[in-house]
């Protein structure tokens, strides 16, 4: 899938780097997962800590039936693993939900975890790096990191319900969210109610 025999066509691998930290909101990196799934798209998912947290405060899902869901599973502390590398040919990274932690360290280029240090060579390799960023209110400083991000590249993409889809669900609305990431990335998941203009 990667490249042609000759080396002639270089198509970008279907492969999608998955960090889910610990905002509120571990629902999106699930579904981001299930949906990468849906698409026969290579996912490489990297877990924070207190993702684990809010998972088991928000979810029904165990760390294990969150992870079996990905293709490959990357360990917090392993800056040696492939998607620390920016060899390593992804499609981009998504950061589902991102926590203000995550987000200020991608910002800073501290990069002190894998999902860091992912997010920092997906954005030093200029593929598509998007955020969903969930905290409220924000304060200024908050601001001021987005738009540095946002001036390094990043795309901030606050889960943020779109309420013209009528959603009947939480999880509608969660799909939603996650179908319009993917959209970034140029992935069409079924899942998105597209806006088909005004019915008369
Ligand atoms: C139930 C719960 C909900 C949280 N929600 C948020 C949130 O929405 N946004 C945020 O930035 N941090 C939130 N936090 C705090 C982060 O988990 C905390 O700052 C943590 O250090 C983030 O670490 P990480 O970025 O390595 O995952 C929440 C924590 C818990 C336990």
């Amino acid at each position: 899938m990667d490249d042609d025999v000759n080396g002639a066509i270089r198509n970008p691998p279907a492969r999608l780097v998955v960090g889910i930290s610990g905002a509120s909101g571990a629902v999106y990196g699930a579904r981001v997962l299930d949906a990468l799934n849906d698409l026969g798209v290579e996912s490489h998912l990297v877990v924070t800590k207190a993702a684990l947290l809010t998972l088991s405060q928000e979810t029904d899902l165990s760390p294990d039936e969150l992870t079996a869901k990905a293709s490959v599973v990357h360990k917090l502390g392993d800056v040696g693993a492939t998607i620390a590398s920016g060899s390593f040919r992804t499609l981009g990274m998504i950061v589902a939900p991102c926590s203000i932690k995550t987000m200020s360290e991608i910002a800073t280029g501290v990069t002190s975890t894998l999902l860091t240090r992912a997010a920092d060579v997906t954005l030093k390799e200029r593929r598509p790096l998007v955020l969903m960023v969930r905290e409220t209110p924000f304060h200024l400083g908050h601001l001021r990191t987005m738009t540095s991000l946002a001036e390094m590249g990043a795309i901030i993409a606050p889960p943020l319900p779109a309420l013209y889809a009528r959603p009947s669900s939480i999880m509608e609305m969660v799909d939603q969210s996650v179908g319009r990431t993917l959209d970034l990335f140029g992935l069409d998941w079924r899942a998105v109610r597209r806006w088909e203009g005004l019915k008369s």
